[in-house]
């Protein structure tokens, strides 16, 4: 999968060198490519702001230099793109839509500083590929950086290959739309805080049932919103 990252800030992005999305690039699953946005400006002082159209707090991301950004990653691969633009008035982003993603062959994230955008861009990149405007969830961000950087860890290890154990993508919150079970490890008494003894009895049916148990338990207590679903 390639996944191109455009920001004004490219140096939020070397955490992707580390643990398995690190490991995953090396062994060239995930082809991660991190853009500076200024590199498209062409004034002195690399400017990618401006006042808004209609007045108001703040700034506005120009136009130009995300243009000819997106033109020339689109131009750099034959695949027609996913843009993804982190947005806190996009749609709420899921493992559904991490699921959704993992299975697009070229990704491209746009991370918008300031105010936003300028909303043609969004029109723009439409004619180049699919375009998704995307929150992490209801609250707001300084840019999109960070949520990009939670996207693409959701969405590179449902890539196959980057999570060694592909069982350990199945057992867990949220795969199968209930919070995941407790876990424990040895020792069995830890500060006078014993393991539940269903765990050590070695009958698997029993425990599967407490597990399935312990699922909905958590999820009514914590997350009822899902049970809803
Ligand atoms: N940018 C600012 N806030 C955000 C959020 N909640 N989700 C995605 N991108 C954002």
């Amino acid at each position: 999968m390639r996944i191109d990252v455009v920001s004004i800030f490219p140096s939020f992005f070397d955490a992707l060198e580390v643990s398995l999305l690190g490991k995953a690039r090396g062994a060239g699953l995930l082809d991660i490519r991190v853009h500076d946005l200024r590199d498209w400006t062409h004034d002195r002082h690399r400017t990618v702001d401006d006042t808004p159209y209609g007045g108001g707090a703040g700034m506005v991301m120009k136009p130009e230099p995300w243009g000819e950004a997106l033109d020339d990653i689109a131009r750099d691969t034959s695949e027609r793109p996913v843009f993804v633009f982190p947005s806190p008035a996009g749609e709420v982003f899921r493992q559904s839509t991490a699921r959704e993603l993992a299975h697009a062959p070229h990704l491209v994230f746009g991370c918008g500083r300031y105010e936003g955008i300028d909303e043609r861009v969004f029109a723009e990149a439409a004619s180049l590929g699919e375009v998704r405007l995307i929150s992490l969830g209801d609250y707001v961000l300084n840019g999109g950086e960070v949520a990009a950087m939670a996207m693409i860890e959701a969405i590179g290890r449902l890539v196959p290959g980057v999570v060694g154990n592909p069982q350990s993508l199945v057992e867990e919150s949220h795969e199968d739309g209930l919070l995941e079970y407790p876990s424990y490890t040895k020792p069995a008494v830890w500060r006078g805080r014993e393991v539940p003894p269903i765990l050590l009895s070695g009958n698997h049916g029993a425990i599967a049932a407490w597990r399935r148990e312990q699922q909905l338990e958590r999820t009514r207590l914590r997350r009822p919103d899902l049970l809803a679903e």
